[in-house]
């Protein structure tokens, strides 16, 4: 099925007024592009729950650290159309800056407790940033459901808490973590390793795995943590930001496993951040 681009607001709320208009259920997927597996398995969840399909692909540049950081950032819209071309997606809601930020725009949303803490302390503004744009692109695609990963469990978080305090009339989907055969969380950013780097990059998830095992085994939080940390370092990885438990429900550090929870991990290897996270169920 060829997919349909839009790049204007204005063209995109005409297609969701004739949707809701015959009363079919909208589904967006926000991005950056660089589609992965990962991104991809958003929009197969979202297809199979909705009548309508919006993917949006917007690299949003006051989410980035630095003009360096944004400048590198994988892009290719051909790519990501014929990746998503086997889907049933509907629309390509894919902007220009001046779109999402014409001039004299200067309205921020700022969620605070979840945005603090974690990536928050070493990317501020990040989160006000990403709260912003995904309140913008709901706002813009009036969608029934929005899709987002557990990759990004600290974002997750947050745009639940912006859904809930602003009473956005919009489903928050959570979606599990697609990884590599070898265990790596697949990102966008992984491109950028170089080849020494991308292999000692599993050391990441395999240390977050092993350290779940052994919490859920009862070894004592402080210690596991500090053990994986060690770890991660003697594997050749540049900086640590950090790595942590926190609780699944609300991201409260946890000091003992006694409710579902997450370890928490950035790290740097090179130039390239990267982070991920795993589930400790209780169950
Ligand atoms: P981006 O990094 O392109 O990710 C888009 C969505 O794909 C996010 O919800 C992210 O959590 C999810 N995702 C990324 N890697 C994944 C993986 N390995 N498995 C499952 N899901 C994965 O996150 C952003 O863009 C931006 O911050 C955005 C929300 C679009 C706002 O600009």
């Amino acid at each position: 099925m060829n997919i349909t681009i839009v790049r204007s607001i204005n063209d995109l709320r005409s297609y969701v007024r004739k949707w809701k208009k015959s009363d079919e259920s909208i589904s967006i997927v926000p991005t950056m592009g660089a589609l992965h597996a990962g991104h991809l398995s958003l929009v197969r969840e979202a297809t199979s729950l909705s009548d309508r399909v919006i993917v949006t692909l917007f690299v949003n540049p006051s989410q980035f650290e630095s003009t360096e950081d944004l400048d590198k950032y994988p892009r290719n819209e051909d790519d990501d159309i014929e990746k998503l071309t086997p889907f049933n997606v509907d629309l390509l809601y894919a902007p220009q800056t001046d779109e999402i930020y014409p001039s004299g725009h200067s309205t921020k949303i700022v969620v605070s407790g979840v945005s603090q803490g974690l990536c928050g302390d070493f990317r501020p503004g990040h989160f006000d940033s990403v709260a912003t744009v995904v309140g913008k692109l709901l706002a813009q695609s009036l969608a029934d459901k929005a899709f987002f990963g557990e990759k990004d469990f600290q974002q997750l978080h947050v745009i639940k808490r912006m859904v809930l305090d602003l009473d956005l009339p919009v489903e928050i989907v959570p979606c599990k973590t697609i990884r590599e055969p070898d265990q790596l969380a697949l990102s966008s950013r992984n491109s950028q390793l170089s080849s020494n780097d991308r292999k000692i990059a599993p050391i990441l998830a395999q240390t977050l795995f092993d350290a779940a095992d052994q919490i859920k085994e009862g070894v004592d939080v402080a210690t596991v943590l500090y053990n994986s940390k060690e770890k991660l370092i003697r594997s050749g990885f540049r900086k640590i930001d950090y790595i942590e438990f926190r609780a699944d429900r609300d991201l409260r550090v946890l000091s003992k496993f006694d409710e579902c929870g997450r370890i928490m991990a950035a790290v740097y290897l090179g130039k390239i951040r990267l982070i991920d996270n795993v589930e400790i169920s209780k169950y």
